[in-house]
């Protein structure tokens, strides 16, 4: 069934790709006095200047939002609620700053303001204040870029992706069901909306070679009116999640669903300002200026490549907006195996799924990073395939590339999850979860050592290898009513 509407359903892929997100020491516990992270001091000293996050000592409470039961109830309230509770507690903040003649960018889906180029007078002050719960600096992350094995000029049009064949995409097509009426994001790199594998689901586009950007494409540093992609990598994952090549060969999992994206990292780095003014641009989107928020065009899942050293809860706030609004999330588990508990945050929370990769042969990828993780729930969550997969690229409208990474296999997922959604709209995270779970395939390889982690090993279900198996797109499809 295909009645889905737009409104109803948007499936957000957020795809950073970061591999070495720095521990902040300073958020841990930080005592009364020292508000201070120490990053921004080192930046402070001898007269230096630094871009800071000023992070309010309250947060909004979004428990009841979580039990609407219409969707765009659900996302219009929970960006009510961050926004109303953001300006109050701002107020004083905001008219202090403006008599000193301060530059900011006041955000509200964590509670916190962004002050360029701060002194250390003025760090102090911010400090010192009681509605103030720390300063923080704007970390700069670099993109971690999966192995490029093969890049061709115009590779055409071969034969359904294997890793959209294994996990058996083309039955669920078969059944009429290709995604229609839901829509993908990632905050990656940007996306290629030309290419010829996307420029027909790209969501601004008005057929007949005609776009409109707004609520589609956003650049938070607010220089690129387009979608543009100079790393590769965001075009490449979109292709496996929408990618549509051409006949019935087709390099995504869900080629009739449709796709937006945010900038969060340019070619090289993601910095902490780009992925939290994409979280609020995910949670509910607005013109490519900034202006006139529609949650309604929010997306379902939220798909994210990126992330650093597990046990890190310092997104977990714009994960929670999201689960409040009813959007789900998606992680790459990361590329840091094969040791034990290398599973990077975001990927470890308990509410994203957080996804391995495996090759063709069913196996897991030796760079798939392994759990079980810090946080309540065991990791990974599921396994997709993620090596030597072909998809879109940025190089022409005509070029396709090769790569390898956990990033190549959250789409995967994050497709199979329109499909399910497609079919079976406006669910809970719980819900789908539990289609895939239910269905995975167990019948895996033996893993690259070592072959268990936290006492469980890979043929136990589930464990910190393959999470609860490898998915089955048909096999969840079916299971659902
Ligand atoms: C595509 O990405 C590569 C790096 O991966 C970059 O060198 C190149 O300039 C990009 N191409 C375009 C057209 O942006
Ligand atoms: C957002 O808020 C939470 C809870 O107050 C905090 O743990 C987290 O570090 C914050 N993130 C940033 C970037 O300030
Ligand atoms: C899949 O991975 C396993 C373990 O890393 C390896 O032994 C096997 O050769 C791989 N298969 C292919 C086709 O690369
Ligand atoms: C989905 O997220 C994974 C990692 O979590 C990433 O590797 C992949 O590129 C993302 N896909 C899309 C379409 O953004």
């Amino acid at each position: 069934m295909k009645t889905k509407k737009l409104s109803a359903g948007l499936l957000l892929a957020l795809i950073l790709l970061i591999s070495a997100l720095p521990m902040v020491e300073a958020k841990s516990s930080p005592p009364s006095l020292d508000k201070v992270e120490a990053f921004v001091a080192d930046q402070l000293a001898g007269g230096g200047r630094a871009n800071v996050f000023v992070k309010l000592a309250s947060d909004a409470n979004l428990r009841d939002v979580e039990g609407m039961v219409n969707r765009n109830d659900r996302l219009n309230a929970a960006h009510d609620r961050l926004t109303a509770h953001a300006a109050a507690s701002q107020k004083d903040l905001l008219v202090f700053l403006d008599k000193q003649g301060v530059e900011y960018r006041s955000f509200w889906i964590n509670n916190s303001v962004y002050v360029f180029d701060a002194d250390q007078a003025l760090v102090d002050v911010l400090a010192a204040r009681a509605d103030v719960a720390y300063v923080r600096g704007d970390h700069s992350v670099p993109l971690h870029a999966p192995v490029a094995q093969e890049i061709s000029p115009s590779g055409g049009i071969q034969a359904v992706e294997w890793g959209v064949d294994l996990i058996n995409a083309p039955d669920v097509w078969a059944t009429g069901n290709t995604g229609e009426g839901v829509v993908v994001a990632n905050i990656d790199t940007g996306v290629r909306y030309t290419h010829m594998a996307l420029r027909n689901q790209y969501r601004g586009s008005l057929g007949g070679g005609s776009y409109d950007h707004d609520y589609s494409w956003w650049d938070p540093d607010g220089a690129l009116a387009a979608p543009t992609d100079t790393n590769g990598h965001g075009t490449h994952t979109m292709g496996t999640m929408v990618g549509d090549d051409g006949g019935a060969n087709q390099i995504g999992v869900a080629p009739g669903a449709q796709w937006i994206a945010a900038q969060g990292c340019d070619s090289v780095f993601c910095t902490d300002f780009d992925l939290i003014s994409s979280a609020e641009w995910i949670a509910c989107p607005t013109r490519v200026d900034g202006s006139d928020p529609d949650c309604t065009k929010a997306p379902d899942i939220v798909n994210n490549s990126w992330g650093g050293s597990g046990g890190d809860s310092w997104y977990q706030s714009y994960v929670d907006a999201w689960a409040a609004a009813g959007i789900l999330p998606v992680f790459s588990a990361g590329n840091s195996g094969p040791s034990c508990n290398t599973v990077g945050s975001p990927g470890d929370y308990r509410n994203v799924m957080g996804i391995g990769a495996t090759n063709i042969s069913d196996t897991l990828a030796s760079f798939s990073s392994k759990g079980p993780g810090v946080f309540r729930r065991l990791k990974p969550d599921f396994s997709a395939p993620g090596e030597s997969v072909r998809s879109s690229y940025n190089t022409s409208d005509t070029s396709y590339a090769v790569l390898s990474g956990t990033s190549m296999a959250a789409p995967h997922v994050a497709g199979a999850l329109a499909l399910l959604s497609a079919d079976t709209p406006g669910r809970s995270f719980n819900y789908y979860y539990r289609a895939l779970r239910d269905t995975t395939v167990q019948t895996l390889g033996n893993p690259p050592d070592p072959d268990a982690c936290g006492g469980r090993s890979y043929t136990t279900w589930p464990n910190p290898i393959y999470g609860w198996g490898r998915i089955d797109a048909a096999a969840a499809a079916a299971y659902i009513p």
